[in-house]
Formats: structure tokens, sequence, C-alpha cells
């Protein structure tokens, strides 16, 4: 079995893919580089577009024929509106997506090199007023999904909690490790998956990850303290996945890359779609792999997200996995 060219709807749930996460306002430059410290550079192309890493997954997933749903915060602001707006046009189920009086909508300063390196600085704004009351509020859906899909945008103890009201009713969790933040035991026992780039993956442990064999023991320390499964990236050298099943290597995908932003969400959305779908690691990972290296081809956070048409064609033209 291998990503079907049509979703395959799950009659026992509601919902294919619920994200618990957040949404910001992208202001993206590109430029021929990054600047360093203290230096003003001259970019080339700049965009005004609806981002954060639960708005990209939701609408990854969506891309892929997933029924999604987004529970989280955006300002009474026309920013807020626009992602809504952006959200709904996806196919992304807004309902649980609520407008916070207080707080203006998340934003995030994205830059980008020619060779598709990028540089984020975010503000949380709403996202980092999502409550215990707004989970409460969501548990039914929480409750109504085949997968819950999370990152690391929003408040721990929302992520500690939603993690717990789905695994109560017996749904499979994901965590996007990213923004890289330290996390307790008592959230990582309740993730059937973590998904680390080098970077998070050495905030998550300690240890730094430079190369596979950092990336091999960051996963085994991230199954020892409770994870169901660990997806840690190494950089160039590509993804390692450590399951009960054993270990599966994922291959950097060479493509010509415009802009990296995003890729990571393309991959863990993905993930969430094709392990929802019953597919097997040897199966999700290479197409978790593709897409992400789909993503970068195009710029912007949410631009370049594969619908399953062209990602079913990218993998069949390509051999993505090595054992
Ligand atoms: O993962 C990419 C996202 O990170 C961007 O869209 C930006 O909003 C930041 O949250």
């Amino acid at each position: 079995m291998s990503l079907a060219p049509t979703g395959q709807v799950m009659t026992q749930a509601r919902w294919d893919v619920v994200v618990v996460g957040g949404a910001n306002l992208d202001f993206l430059v590109r430029g021929e580089r990054l600047p360093a410290p203290g230096e003003t550079i001259t970019g080339d192309v700049s965009d005004e577009s609806a981002g954060g890493k639960g708005a990209n997954q939701a609408v990854a997933a969506a891309r892929l024929g997933a029924r999604v749903v987004l529970i989280g915060r955006v300002g009474a602001d026309r920013r807020g509106d626009l992602i809504r707006q952006r959200l709904e046009k996806e196919g992304v189920a807004t309902h649980q997506l609520r407008r916070d009086s207080e707080a203006a909508t998340g934003v995030a300063l994205v830059m980008v090199d020619r060779q598709g390196q990028k540089l984020i600085m975010a503000t949380p704004g709403a996202n980092a007023n999502v409550s215990e009351e707004d989970l409460r509020m969501a548990s039914p859906v929480i409750r109504e999904g085949r997968v819950l899909l999370m990152q690391l945008e929003l408040p721990i103890p929302i992520v500690e909690r939603a993690a717990q009201i789905a695994k109560g009713a017996g749904r499979m969790v994901i965590l996007d490790a990213g923004p890289g933040r330290e996390l307790p035991d008592s959230v990582l026992q309740n993730l059937d998956v973590i998904r680390a780039n080098a970077h998070e993956a050495g905030i998550l442990t300690g240890r730094a990850v430079h190369n596979l064999e950092d990336a091999r023991i960051a996963a085994q320390t991230l199954r020892q303290r409770g994870v169901g499964a660990a997806i840690v990236g190494a950089g160039s050298q590509g993804d390692l996945i450590l399951s009960r099943e054993g270990e599966l290597r994922l291959p950097w995908q060479p493509v010509d890359a415009v802009d990296a932003t995003g890729a990571g969400d393309a991959f863990t959305a993905t993930l969430a779609v094709c392990r929802g779908e019953g597919l097997s690691w040897s199966e999700s990972g290479p197409c978790a792999s593709a897409a992400a290296a789909l993503k970068t081809t195009k710029l912007g956070a949410q631009a370049g997200l594969p619908r399953r048409a062209e990602l079913v064609k990218f993998i069949e033209a390509r051999s993505v996995v090595n054992r």
C-alpha cells in the first residue's frame, strides 16, 4: 500500500486531522543572502501571506484531502480575518479558531536567501492566549478526530492538556517540536510521534545534533522519555525515524530549493495524514519527506504545500527511502 490518489475517509472519526496550533501573518523578504547581526541589506521580493505552523499544517493536510479543523486564536484584526479567509478557502474548518479581543494576530518576519535558507522571528500575539477554556470547549472536536496534530507555538500547558484529551479518547497524537523548546516528560509520554529538526532535537535532549548518529541518539533519548516514535532531522543527511518497528532512514531529497519555510510543516502534516490512513512507517516516511522537498520549490510558507495528486506524481517519479 502507498499514498492513494484520493484520501480515505475514516467513517468512525468526524475529522481526519485536528490541529491545535498557531496562526501568524508572515512578512517575507527575499535577498541574495541573509543579513548578519547589525547589518541592513537590500532584498528583491516581498510578500505578506498567511502562515504559522498550526495553520500551515492544517492547510497541508487539507490539500492532501483530509477533513481538517484548526483550534487556536487570531486577533480581532485584519490579519486575523485574512488568515481565516485563507483557511476557509483551503477547506479547513475554522469554527474553533477564536477571535481574541485583547491580543493582535501573531506575526512572523521571514527572511529567505537565494539558496532557500530562512531565518524567522515571530511574536505569538493571540496564539499565546489559547486557554484551558478554549480546550474545554473544543474537547468534543479533539475526541472526534483521528489524529491530533500540534506544534510548539502555543503555551506548553495547552499542548499537554490537548494531548491528554486526545489520548484519553484513544486518538493518535503527533507533535512537531518547532519552534524549539524544552518539554517535560509529562508531555512526551502522551505523544505517539514527535518530529524535531536537528536544532529542535538539540534543545529537547540537551545534546547537539550534527549528523545521523547524533540524530539516532536523540531519537533514542526521546523514546526512552516516553514518545512512541521519534523522527529527528540531520540537515542535509536527511531524517531518521525510530519506532517500535525499528529504524528507517529518509535521505535528503534534492530539488531546486527556493524557500525552506514551511518544509517541516509539510513533513509533519503529511505524516499525520498517512499514519491516519493506516500507512506503515516505510510508506508514510517517504511521503512526508517528498512533501517537504516539494514545498521548498516555491516561495512562501503555504504556497508550495503540495496537493495529493502532485505528491503522488513526485513519489512515483523518485525512490525516496533507504533502509
Ligand atoms: O514553519 C513556518 C512558520 O513558522 C511560518 O509560517 C511562520 O509563521 C512561523 O510560525
